[in-house]
């Protein structure tokens, strides 16, 4: 099964950047530990401060993975473009959010992401990712029962 992360702008900097908010662990190093957590899981990820790549991820991934979890950093508020690569493929991604936008500025708490997604994972730091492959390993197990 392949389950593909796609973090958009800024998300290279997670433990560095505003850690108060979005945590003190890095992305590669969190990576490591759900490829250990999950290893019949192939773990896909991509991360882009550039809007198209995004997009192209999402198609690639969007015609080849179980699932696709999907934090947009900022263009979350911004892109119908983002959202409309998401559109293409119903039932694939998940929102996630390191941070409970609820709980922010107002200019967040709009997400163009939430209507094409299956669902949102919010304001639980990296932790979001896990329960996220969860989710794509409970629909995958309880098809085959
Ligand atoms: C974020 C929330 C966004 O508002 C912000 O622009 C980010 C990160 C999060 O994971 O909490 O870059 O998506």
């Amino acid at each position: 099964m392949i389950i593909g992360i796609v973090n958009g702008p800024n998300l290279n900097l997670t433990g560095i950047r505003e850690p108060s908010i979005y945590g003190s662990i890095g992305f590669d190093e969190y990576l490591g530990t759900l490829r250990h957590l999950y290893p019949g899981v192939e773990i896909e990820y991509h991360q882009s401060n550039v809007e198209g790549e995004l997009i192209n991820y999402i198609h690639d991934l969007g015609l080849r993975a179980t699932g696709i979890l999907i934090n947009a950093g900022a263009y979350t508020h911004t892109s119908i473009a983002v959202a409309d690569a998401i559109a293409a493929f119903p039932s694939k991604a998940i929102e996630i959010h390191l941070s409970n936008l609820g709980r922010r500025e107002d200019f967040r708490h709009h997400s163009y992401l939430t209507k094409v997604c299956i669902g949102t994972i919010m304001g639980l730091g990296l932790e979001g990712y896990r329960l996220g492959i969860e989710y794509f390993l409970s629909i995958t197990q309880s098809h085959i029962a």
